[in-house]
């Protein structure tokens, strides 16, 4: 990776297979992404310096989700009766509404790509934010044990509890489920399965996430997904969009994964700017 390509034809390369820039390349940064960086280096280091905790958050459940379209609400109604879950008597709208279009994409996902669900296993999430979506994990993996990483552990939220808070509340009665700060570069731990729903592909979200660009490493990212993904393991990944996709997916190659198959969601549950795409890796 001698030369530097922007992020844009990065992705339109990716789409021509015989395109010699196939494998990313490094990103350069403007002045003003340069800026953003620092300052939220700042915030970051402070955060972890700190270790803000206080007890497990837990949200006041909103107990019944309104204002839906027709379509929605009985999309949301088929998930309940088929997985057995009540996300409304648990969390507020919002996270109620986004756990609904996890497990909807999971659900669909598996079933268009005609796979079987790989149950019973050691799953990791990579970057898991403050892991809301662990119960929908663990209701369609039915995991051995499972793992959330994310390298931002103490943001701080204005309700005056911190990330770690917040997920210590979304696991605190998932079995065998735990939420771990570290950065997954560093990680060895072998496991059958690993999520990844939006991983940092290009700089831009990570600036608008509040992290500095130090964070963004994805050759690094998806050299240890392979490293850490067992024989006949699983990668299931989620970027937005289609050319998201394609830079996620020339990381894969590089990393040495194979395509095991994409999907492109339809019609999200929560609509999106760009639709999800949804894809399979093995080592
Ligand atoms: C776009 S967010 C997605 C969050 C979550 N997966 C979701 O769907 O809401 C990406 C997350 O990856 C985390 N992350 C980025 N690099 C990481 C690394 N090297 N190790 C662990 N987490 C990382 C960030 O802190 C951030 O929470």
């Amino acid at each position: 990776m001698g030369t530097t390509t922007p992020a844009r034809s990065r992705s339109t390369c990716e789409l021509r297979a015989s395109s010699p820039c196939l494998q990313p390349s490094p990103p350069r940064y403007s002045l003003g992404q340069r800026c953003r960086s620092l300052y939220h280096a700042l915030w970051f280091r402070l955060s972890e310096r700190m270790r803000w905790s206080r007890t497990p958050y837990r949200e006041v459940p909103v107990g019944h989700l309104a204002d839906l379209a027709p379509w929605q609400t009985a999309r949301i109604e088929s998930l309940r009766v088929r997985y057995g879950l009540c996300f409304e008597s648990h969390y507020g709208h919002h996270t109620s509404l986004a756990n609904y279009a996890y497990l909807d994409l999971l659900d669909q996902a598996w079933a268009a790509a005609d796979r079987p669900v790989p149950t019973g296993g050691l799953v990791t999430d990579v970057g898991c934010a403050n892991f809301w979506y662990a119960r929908t994990l663990h209701r369609f993996l039915r995991p051995a044990k499972l793992t959330g990483v994310d390298v931002e552990g103490f943001r701080l939220y204005p309700t005056g509890y911190s990330r770690y808070d917040a997920a210590a509340g979304y696991i605190e009665d998932l079995p065998q489920t735990s939420f771990v700060v570290a950065d997954y570069c560093g990680m060895d731990e072998q496991v059958d399965v690993i999520t990844a729903w939006f991983p940092f592909v290009t700089p831009a979200p990570v600036l608008a996430w509040r992290l500095p660009l130090t964070v963004f490493s994805p050759e690094r990212l998806f050299a240890r997904i392979t490293r850490n993904l067992a024989a006949q393991g699983t990668l299931f990944m989620v970027n937005q969009g289609t050319d998201e996709a394609n830079i996620a997916a020339a990381y894969c190659r590089q990393a040495g994964l194979r395509s095991q198959g994409q999907w492109v969601h339809p019609q999200p549950l929560r609509p999106r700017p760009h639709p999800p795409v949804a894809s399979w890796w093995t080592a």
